[in-house]
């Protein structure tokens, strides 16, 4: 049975950045979360239809990041030393951060939003521009044999039916073959207090546990879990086919099982403790942007994150708190954050000497943002973060 802990207001696609034009009659959804009691995962109330998110307008280009260019590098020369896969395949490959390190000549991508699509089948890997399902994964089992690895960034979490993914998986991995996946970590956004990690694409925030439970029930098995600092704290879990007995749980399937119950991400009551964490944080935020504001300091948020949206939209934060968001991404500059509208420019026009305080929308790249910033932090300017709570730093 799911039962509703968290309610977050109504929100827009967090993604969905706008143009001044466009602001009448966007669409909103009740962002809520539920735990289910008998699986232990935790989702979105209200899915938000997929191609409303997932389609030729998608910004989220991986390649942005430094951080992240260096991640799925040293992944990929991983997983090549330790399992030497011949026929690889990513479901979500955005702008192919991660095949790149792999030949064309048998690496596959599935990617539903178009315009990645075309940049990586440019690249010459072979992509379909498609949602992941098991009518396709029959196809290309049908065109290029089984997979020996197949692999998923944030994009799991973002499929609705899972029974559906993981079965898919299982159809088309080969008899050693494995399927890893990494997704934001329920138990990181938990202790964090990091409840912008729920927003329309997050359909679901996964817990070992919880996935433990979707992969059995699917013939998979969790051999192995990495816990991660991307994205705010996640986890790769590498799968295996249940019927392959030549790889066995390591101890870190059980250490990442055990903190989870310590925690008591298997109660509900942990989930209702963690909501009234969310309203607490959410009057401190706005008690001190509307502080900071009556001493008439210029507040500013840094990094137009999808995160961002889910935290502006649920307190109420417009651009009488917060003037303007920067950002690098192209396709954001010009435009407008969901929902609260909050012109979005870039930073070499808004990250100036007139800043005084800057939200750090962005807080999954606290490090790499304060290396960089370091002339605004020596003349004084300030951040401000609500993970692990509401802070202001320099
Ligand atoms: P990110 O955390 O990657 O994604 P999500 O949308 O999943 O929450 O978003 C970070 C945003 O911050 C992205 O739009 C790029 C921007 N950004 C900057 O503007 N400057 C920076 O130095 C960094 C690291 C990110």
């Amino acid at each position: 049975m799911k039962k509703e802990f968290l309610d977050l207001g109504k929100q827009p696609i967090a993604n969905k950045f706008l143009n001044k034009g466009e602001f009448d009659n966007e669409f909103l959804f009740d962002l809520k979360a539920v735990f289910d009691d008998d699986t232990k995962l935790v989702s979105l109330k209200e899915f938000v239809a997929p191609e409303m998110m997932f389609n030729d307008d998608y910004t989220y280009h991986a390649s942005m990041s430094d951080t992240m260019k260096i991640h799925f590098k040293s992944l990929a020369d991983r997983l090549q030393s330790e399992f030497n896969p011949v026929n690889v395949l990513e479901i979500g490959s955005n702008d192919g951060i991660f095949i790149r390190h792999f030949n064309p000549d048998n690496t596959f991508a599935v990617e539903p939003c178009g315009n990645f699509a075309d940049m990586t089948n440019d690249m010459e890997y072979k992509t379909y521009p498609e949602f992941w399902t098991t009518k396709l994964s029959k196809l290309i089992k049908q065109e290029h044999g089984t997979m020996d690895l197949i692999y998923a960034a944030n994009c799991i979490c973002h499929i609705h039916d899972l029974d559906d993914t993981f079965t898919a998986v299982r159809n088309l991995l080969s008899e050693d073959g494995i399927f890893v996946f990494e997704d934001p970590s329920l138990l990181r956004m938990m202790e964090r207090g990091s409840y912008d990690q729920l927003y329309d694409e997050h359909a679901h925030i996964f817990s070992v546990t919880a996935l433990k439970n979707l992969l059995e029930r699917n013939g998979l098995e969790i051999f192995r879990v990495d816990n991660l600092n991307v994205h705010g704290g996640s986890n790769r879990i590498y799968v295996k086919l249940k019927t392959n007995r030549y790889r066995t749980h390591e101890q870190s399937y059980f250490s990442n099982l055990m903190q989870e119950e310590t925690f008591g991400l298997d109660v509900f009551n942990t989930y209702e403790i963690f909501a009234e964490r969310v309203e607490k944080s959410k009057n401190e935020l706005v008690s001190m942007l509307k502080k900071l504001k009556d001493d008439g300091k210029k507040v500013i948020a840094y990094g137009a994150a999808s995160k961002a949206t889910t935290v502006f939209n649920y307190c109420g934060i417009d651009n009488s708190l917060i003037e303007y968001i920067t950002d690098t991404t192209p396709s954001k500059i010009g435009k407008h954050q969901p929902g609260t509208h909050i012109p979005i420019i870039s930073p070499d026009d808004g990250f100036d000497e007139t800043v005084d305080v800057a939200y750090l929308g962005a807080w999954n790249f606290k490090t790499e943002i304060m290396n960089k910033e370091t002339s605004y932090l020596s003349r004084g300017g300030k951040f401000i973060t609500h993970v692990p709570q509401v802070m202001m730093f320099s």
